[in-house]
């Protein structure tokens, strides 16, 4: 159920935004405002500033910005109708009543997380008894120290009828047990019998669930988990990511391993961003939860043939999130458990950073080998064809494309026909022809060979305004997100390089008049005492405006549109509302910042 609007503004009206964030970030008052370490990027000076009359934050330092909304949705993951009921909790601000149903849900939820609580308790205290020294034993084996398993809560399945003998003392009914997904279907066993027991728990560190490893060769399947709940679900838990949250949010990226001890192993190796599925392949809720975190996503997984598919599965996943997608495959048989245990800590992270990107390295492995048959080439097309459509259109894409094409031995066109059902599918409104002036028109030119699009007008005048400011280069990496592919690769190349500007322009745009009008800009001149600095970052900020606008405006239109279908459909549309919504209140936010957005005027 969504609130109205007149619900978030009296929120907003009636929370003190200083003490919200302040409970999160050290602040000091400083005139009107309110200065901190900014928590979204890594800084030794503050430059992080909370206005209490505004009831708006703005980080000078990355331009994260926003209101007390975002900030909670941004600081802790949190989708916006979370943040929202977290507010008025906290600042004890009466939310409309909650509707039946949502009662219901909460009190589900808090009733399986409670029953949850309990078993944990009991397990994490069995793993340290004289019954849990096989447990115990096995921890030896894979090289956990007992400090480390307690503070990562691990514990054991002492004998079921033990742990219905706590929970009758706690007076936890069997019914509630049964319910929390916690027992063998003839209800007489406890799931995690003689097992080495992970808990498991969700963004809003609700307990919801458990893994459990068996301890000895034999039968029984390996892991298995809680069954499913209202709680425990594995195509949206990601184990560790109540740890990794807040590690992940600061390095801009997460790290996804295979498997719980994959998780523990980074952690003992000083990688604090690493989380892992729960024996399921990655999803796109899996995908969606990291992405409200970070931009980019380092797959890490077996370098056996299992590995190599899932790693493939979940850079689709990934990829179609927006996130920019690496792959670090390990030597065959080895995970990063193993490998930590066997080659050490230094070991594992070399690999990391030995990451490719996703698609570059499917490519390579796929057509690693010079003789394939054709039946080959084309059965690997297949496989490779999907994950470069998962990449925004844009240049990047064509030029993986060409790539592939190339590796499969057609011709572009050709392989495009093969692939067009999904492709256009897929594509994005194509964005407006660049600014008048230009007379290029790629629409006018039979399809033969299509230019890369070029960079929209709202592009142009920000390329415009930033080579009017060169002492604006370091920040170019902020803007690169909001902008389109062909744009990003233009940015981020003109941000590392010392080759004169007109080269890399020319690289980049395939309209020779565009170069010339935009390699001819030169620096204003400053009037007597004109601060650059601050005419600079003026310039900036209404730059990173625009595109912010317009990529939420985008993103927006793209969210009404899956809305409207899945409506059509008879789908539940709950995750796209709260996505319409998040993205509606995002587009006030940006208005609310800054003045509106001129129409480009070159
Ligand atoms: P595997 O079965 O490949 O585990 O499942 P593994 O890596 O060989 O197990 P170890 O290292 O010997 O202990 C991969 C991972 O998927 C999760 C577990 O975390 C497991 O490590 N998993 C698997 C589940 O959570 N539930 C399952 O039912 C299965
Ligand atoms: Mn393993």
């Amino acid at each position: 159920m969504a609130l109205s609007s007149e619900q978030i503004e009296a929120i907003r009206e009636r929370i003190d935004i200083v003490r919200v964030i302040g409970a999160y970030v050290p602040l000091k008052k400083q005139g009107q405002r309110y200065l901190g370490l900014c928590p979204f990027h890594a800084e030794k000076t503050p430059s992080f500033s909370v206005s209490a009359e505004k009831k708006l934050y703005y980080c000078f330092g990355c331009h994260a910005g926003g209101d007390v909304f975002s900030f909670l949705m941004r600081h802790r993951g949190l989708d916006f109708h979370e943040a929202a009921r977290a507010l008025a909790k906290d600042a004890g601000v009466e939310l409309e009543p909650e509707s039946e149903n949502e009662r219901r849900r909460r009190q589900e939820h808090e009733e399986l997380s409670r029953v949850n609580g309990f078993a944990q308790a009991f397990f994490a205290h069995e793993l340290w008894q004289p019954a849990g020294a096989a447990a115990r034993a096995y921890l030896g084996k894979r090289g956990l120290p007992e400090a480390f398993a307690r503070d990562r809560q691990l514990g054991f399945g002492a004998p079921s009828a033990a742990l219905f003998d706590y929970l009758a003392a706690k007076k936890v009914p069997m019914a509630q047990v049964a319910k929390a997904g916690l027992l063998s279907d003839d209800g007489r066993r406890c799931l995690f019998e003689g097992r080495l027991t992970f808990p498991i728990f969700d963004a809003q560190a609700h307990l919801a669930g458990f893994g459990g490893r068996r301890l000895a060769d034999g039968n029984a399947p390996k892991y298995i988990n809680s069954r499913e709940t209202a709680l425990f679900s594995k195509r949206r838990l990601l184990y560790g990511l109540d740890v990794a949250a807040e590690a992940i949010r600061r390095a801009g990226r997460v790290v996804v391993v295979e498997g719980y001890m994959d998780v523990l192993a980074c952690q003992r190796a000083g990688i604090q961003t690493a989380v892992a599925a729960l024996g399921t392949a990655l999803t796109a809720e899996h995908a969606a939860a990291v992405a409200r975190l970070c931009k980019e996503a380092l797959l890490v997984f077996d370098g056996d043939s299992a590995g190599i598919n899932a790693s493939h599965a979940a850079a689709e996943k990934m990829l179609a999130s927006g996130l920019k997608t690496l792959v670090a495959p390990l030597p065959a048989g080895r995970d990063p458990d193993s490998l930590l245990r066997e080659a050490g800590a230094d070991a594992l992270r070399d690999r990391l950073a030995a990451a490719s990107p996703a698609v570059e390295h499917f490519l390579g492995t796929a057509f690693a080998e010079a003789e394939q048959t054709i039946e080959e080439r084309a059965l690997h097309a297949r496989e490779v064809a999907p994950l470069i459509l998962a990449l925004p259109a844009g240049l990047e894409r064509d030029l993986y494309l060409a790539r592939l094409a190339e590796k499969v031995g057609v011709s572009v066109e050709q392989l495009k026909t093969h692939l067009r059902p999904k492709e256009t599918k897929k594509r994005p409104p194509s964005p407006p022809p660049i600014t008048a002036g230009s007379d290029s028109s790629p629409s006018s030119d039979p399809p033969r060979a299509p230019a890369p699009p070029a960079p929209d007008a709202v592009e142009l005048e920000v390329l415009r305004d930033l080579l009017l400011h060169p002492e604006l280069k370091p920040k170019l990496a902020d803007l690169t997100e909001f902008c389109s592919n062909p744009m990003r690769l233009l940015l981020e190349e003109l941000a590392t390089t010392t080759a004169p500007n007109a080269e890399v322009l020319a690289r980049h745009l395939h309209d020779p008049k565009l170069v010339l009008r935009l390699s001819g800009v030169r620096p204003y001149e400053m009037e007597a005492g004109e601060d650059v600095g601050v005419r600079a970052n003026r310039t900036f900020d209404g730059v990173l405006r625009r595109l912010k606008r317009r990529h939420v405006d985008a993103a927006l239109k793209d969210a009404k549109t899956q809305q409207r279908e899945a409506k059509e459909r008879g789908e539940d549309t709950t995750e796209v509302d709260r996505r319409v919504q998040n993205l509606v209140r995002r587009r006030m936010e940006l208005k609310r910042s800054g003045p509106a957005v001129s129409a480009p005027s070159n």
